[in-house]
């Protein structure tokens, strides 16, 4: 598929309006809702997560589920307000349906690239310093590439703005130990490195 180009949005309220109506979207027919965002369009901070799941789904904001609720104490334990100091979206806006008994499923290829425009919209629009891309779906949407275990913890610069990847709080839901080394202990040390270039660049 061939990316759709959008006009540039004077505000986000305007952007968001037009995505409850995006024509060509891949999972419209789906039936599930669309779901864009929490927090404060005004934050510095910006977090990028993969797909909306059932409950996301359901309650119309992004992480809002256990992966969500691990995400806000991650922010937390690097002194970030969840509702204060961030902006939260997705690399996709509606949630992949799931086969085969599982109630969803990975954003393909083609869905990723289909709401890449808008990803990069919101983007534009709240203008943040700092982007946290969390798993290889948001690297796939935002660098166009994956690998996140090799990527993670790194700043790349774009647009004058600081991007890091960091690992999915789902994975680190599936992988709960805390030894060093381990996923949990490495995103403790990136949320960490966040808080760092945030002061840095902020001076909070
Ligand atoms: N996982 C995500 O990446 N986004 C959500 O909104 C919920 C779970």
């Amino acid at each position: 598929m061939s990316q759709i180009d959008l006009p540039k949005y004077t505000s986000l309220d305007e952007l968001f309006s037009d995505m409850m109506q995006m024509t060509g979207d891949p999972l419209a027919d789906t039936g599930m809702n669309v779901v864009i965002s929490r927090g404060n369009p005004k934050a510095r901070l910006l977090i990028v997560g993969e797909a909306p799941g059932p409950q996301e789904n359901i309650q119309g904001k992004p992480f809002v589920g256990r992966a969500g609720q691990l995400l806000d104490k991650i922010l937390e334990a690097g002194k970030f307000d969840p509702e204060r100091d961030v902006f939260i979206t997705n690399s996709v806006f509606r949630m992949p349906p799931g086969e085969g008994g599982k109630n969803f499923r990975k954003p393909t290829d083609k869905e990723i690239e289909y709401y890449r425009p808008y990803v990069n919209e919101i983007i534009r629009l709240v203008d943040a310093l700092i982007v946290l891309l969390t798993g290889n779906v948001a690297c796939q949407s935002i660098l166009g590439k994956t690998g996140i275990t090799s990527l993670r913890g790194q700043w790349t610069q774009l647009q004058g703005r600081w991007i890091m990847p960091i690992f999915h709080p789902s994975y680190l839901l599936r992988n709960p130990s805390k030894s060093p080394g381990s996923p949990k202990a490495l995103m403790w040390d990136d949320i960490r490195e966040a808080r760092r270039k945030y002061d840095e660049l902020i001076g909070e």
